[in-house]
């Protein structure tokens, strides 16, 4: 853990619209857009960004409800990737008081997106389900559809 001891995470605010959209833009060609980082923190999902050296280097969303947690977005910064930043936020945020009492959590992900399955299974999620041609793929002259793998994680039984 020695190399994460001069990362911070922080609760983002409608402030941090522009950076992180700037963050999605850099990071991955499936970002967000402004408007889904507005509403998202507009209505109140957790959000946290990951700050090295005042500079913001990756963020997340989640939905809290009851005792599950939804992870809504992930995105470490394209220069801070492949570096175990999204493991250490996420698993930062599971232990935060605010989630002690989550059991599980779940996600969607790209059946496409190798990295994002490894972190997921990295830290414990696995397959639990599959919807099929959950996204749109728009990428260069490619275009179709995409299904969603759904992960799930117990947390706590
Ligand atoms: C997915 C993501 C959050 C993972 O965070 P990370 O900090 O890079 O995670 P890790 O460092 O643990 O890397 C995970 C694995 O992907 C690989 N990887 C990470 N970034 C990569 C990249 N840009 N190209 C190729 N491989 C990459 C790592 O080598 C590692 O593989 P390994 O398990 O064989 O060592 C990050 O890559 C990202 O922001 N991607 C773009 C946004 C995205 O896809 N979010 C997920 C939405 S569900």
């Amino acid at each position: 853990m020695g190399c994460f001891q001069r990362l911070k995470i922080v609760p983002c605010s409608v402030e941090d619209i522009d950076i992180l959209l700037e963050l999605e833009k850099c990071s991955t060609k499936y970002g967000w857009s402004k408007s889904d980082i507005a509403s998202s923190i507009n209505a109140g999902y957790d959000c946290y960004k990951l700050i090295e050296d005042q500079r913001v280097s990756g963020y997340c969303v989640i939905q809290l409800i009851g005792e599950e947690m939804e992870i809504l977005n992930i995105v470490i910064h394209r220069r801070y990737q492949g570096m175990g930043y999204g493991g250490f936020l996420l698993t930062s945020i599971f232990q935060m008081k605010r989630y002690e009492s989550v059991k599980d959590v779940w996600l969607e992900v790209r059946e496409s997106n190798v990295p994002a399955r490894k972190l997921y299974g990295r830290i414990g999620f696995t397959q639990s389900g599959t919807r099929k041609n959950y996204y749109h793929r728009n990428l260069g002259n490619t275009s179709g559809q995409e299904d969603a793998l759904v992960m799930t994680l117990r947390k706590k039984s």
